[in-house]
């Protein structure tokens, strides 16, 4: 069996950490330099030859920096003779670039792939796309995960008595169902319709939420709009105990401080795919599940050629990472 050596850019280098603690593999150093010219340059500073080479590198904020680190890490790899690489992105943020819903736009979460495709890498290693059909814009194998049992578990040990998990959007109707199912809760869904990046308007929740206690399940948190617009329509339902949970907890601009003062928001439940921007600005009601045992676990099983479909229906592999 060839060894398996992973490399962490800069977007999150504890995540890449956690996984690695996982694997009980060391994190292999690599060198990121920016030219005075302001191009990137990356090293890889162990042996990758014929090895199994993970990249780990969440699309977030600066993205295309950090995209531009993941390609020439692999350019790097293909370079240094790696028997295969696996781009490993817990977050891949262009997938919300998917349509051409306005006049002469480019879909980037298909050139992105491509962008993938062509460094070399050989699969990819994702979790909770924001549209599951993202995953046809890759032509390499793509294995995509999701958060559904490390979030279900964290709530089971709560009191779910009259409550009811809540899409935001129809989008994400499917996936809060499936977590519903794992929570034995009904389910509700926000007729959502997106006016710019910060604006969304919410008509009118599909589904009995009147009185209830919601549970908000959506794949990622921006802004914050589309929490705050919901929250309006929860209100008016009679709802006044709100926990929040997403998987990608991106919470830019102000939306921290901006979530954390709703009073009817009683919880913020996230996990780490992506690095909390800036700790001083959690709220104390933020919780952050790891992933690492997940992505970790997977990649164990790429590594094996073992099944990692399987994660998804058996969650033996859920561990407390402390
Ligand atoms: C969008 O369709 C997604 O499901 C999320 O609702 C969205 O990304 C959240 O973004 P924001 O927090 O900026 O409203």
């Amino acid at each position: 069996m060839r060894d398996i050596v992973v490399f962490s850019g800069n977007a999150h280098r504890q995540l890449a950490e956690h996984i690695c603690q996982y694997l009980s593999v060391p994190l292999s150093q690599s060198t990121i330099n920016r030219f005075s010219n302001d191009c990137i340059q990356v090293q890889l500073n162990a042996n990758c030859r014929e090895t199994d080479v993970f990249l780990i590198q969440p699309l977030v904020p600066p993205v295309q920096d950090h995209l531009m680190e993941l390609l020439q890490m692999r350019d790097a790899a293909r370079g240094a003779s790696a028997a295969r690489t696996t781009a490993v992105i817990p977050y891949y943020s262009y997938a919300r670039s998917d349509k051409k819903d306005a006049p002469r736009i480019s879909i980037a979460g298909r050139l992105v792939a491509d962008l993938i495709d062509t460094a070399g890498a050989n699969r990819v290693l994702t979790m909770t796309l924001h549209a599951p059909q993202v995953h046809g814009f890759f032509r390499i194998p793509v294995d995509h995960l999701n958060a559904l049992h490390v979030l279900a578990r964290y709530f089971r040990g709560k009191d779910l008595a009259d409550t009811v998990v809540v899409s935001p959007d129809l989008g994400g109707a499917k996936e809060a169902t499936h977590f519903a199912r794992l929570l034995k809760l009904p389910v509700a869904a926000g007729i959502k319709r997106r006016i710019s990046d910060e604006k969304v308007v919410i008509d009118s929740i599909v589904g009995d939420v009147d009185g209830k206690k919601v549970i908000v399940l959506d794949e990622e948190i921006a802004t914050g709009g589309t929490l705050v617009e919901l929250v309006d329509r929860l209100r008016e339902r009679g709802v006044n105990h709100i926990t929040v949970s997403c998987t990608h907890g991106l919470f830019t601009g102000q939306a921290l401080p901006r979530l954390g003062s709703i009073a009817e928001v009683k919880e913020l439940v996230t996990t780490d795919t992506v690095p909390l921007s800036s700790q001083s600005q959690c709220p104390p009601n933020l919780t952050t599940l790891s992933v690492a045992p997940l992505l970790g676990e997977a990649i164990r099983r790429i590594h094996h050629g073992e099944s990692v479909s399987s994660l998804f229906t058996a969650p033996d592999w859920i561990v407390d990472t402390g």
